[in-house]
C-alpha cells in the first residue's frame, strides 16, 4: 500500500471487476481515454479480468485508487516499463464523477510517480492525454509533467507530456 496526502494505492483485487465493468463500460470515460467503450456482458469480462490479474505482466503495474475512507474512485497504472530507456507510461482514471476536481488525481499521480522514482530505475515518465482534455492536462502539469509533443492516432488528437526524475527531485526542494 502506498500513501498520499487524499488516497492511497493499493494492489488490485478480484472485488474491483464491479467497478472497473462499469468505468470501461461508460461511454463518457472511454471517450476520454479514448478507447471504444467495453460492450461484453460482465461474466464475460470476469474470466479475462482474473487472467490479468492473477499473470500481470512484469511491464505493467496497476494500482487500485481509494480514498482515506476506503472507497474505490479509480485506477492508476504505469506500464510499457522500459528497463533499457529506464522509462515507462502512466494512465489515471478517477472513474466515479463525484470526485472529480478534487485533488484526488493530481495526489494519485503525484503519489505514483514518488513511488517509482523513489522505489524503480525508472527516469523517465510520459503519458498521452487527448488535446480536449484540459483537466488532465491541468492535472498532469500540477504534478511536474510538461509537454513535449502531439501525436495524432486513430483520429485522436494527443497531447504528449514527460516528467524526469532529476526535475521531479529538483521539484523537492
Ligand atoms: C483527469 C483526472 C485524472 C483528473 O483528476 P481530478 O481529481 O479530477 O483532478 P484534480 O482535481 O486533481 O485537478 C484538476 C484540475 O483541472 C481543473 N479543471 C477541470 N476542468 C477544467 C476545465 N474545463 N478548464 C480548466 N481547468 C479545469 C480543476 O479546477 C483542477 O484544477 P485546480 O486544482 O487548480 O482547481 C480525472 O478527472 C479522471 O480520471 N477523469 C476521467 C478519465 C480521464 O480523463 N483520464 C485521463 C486520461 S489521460
Amino acid at each position: 500500500m502506498i500513501s498520499g496526502s487524499k488516497i492511497i494505492l493499493r494492489k488490485k483485487r478480484l472485488t474491483d471487476a464491479q467497478n472497473d465493468y462499469l468505468w470501461q463500460s461508460d461511454p463518457e470515460l472511454a471517450r476520454l481515454d479514448a478507447l471504444p467503450p467495453v460492450t461484453i456482458p460482465f461474466d464475460e469480462y470476469l474470466p479475462a479480468y482474473t487472467s490479468e490479474l492473477r499473470y500481470s505482466a512484469p511491464t505493467r503495474h496497476s494500482f487500485a485508487v481509494e480514498t482515506l475512507d476506503g472507497k474505490h474512485i479509480g485506477n492508476c497504472t504505469y506500464y510499457n516499463v522500459n528497463e533499457a530507456k529506464s522509462e515507462a507510461e502512466l494512465g489515471i482514471m478517477i472513474g466515479n464523477r463525484a470526485h472529480w476536481d478534487k485533488g484526488y488525481g493530481t495526489d494519485a499521480v503525484s503519489t505514483l510517480i514518488s513511488y517509482i522514482f523513489r522505489n524503480t530505475n525508472l527516469k523517465r515518465i510520459y503519458l498521452k492525454t487527448l488535446d480536449s482534455n484540459i483537466r488532465a492536462q491541468k492535472c498532469f502539469q500540477k504534478c511536474g509533467f510538461t509537454p513535449y509533443g502531439h501525436l495524432v492516432r486513430d483520429g485522436f488528437n494527443f497531447v504528449l507530456m514527460e516528467i524526469h526524475h532529476k526535475e521531479w527531485q529538483e521539484q523537492q526542494t
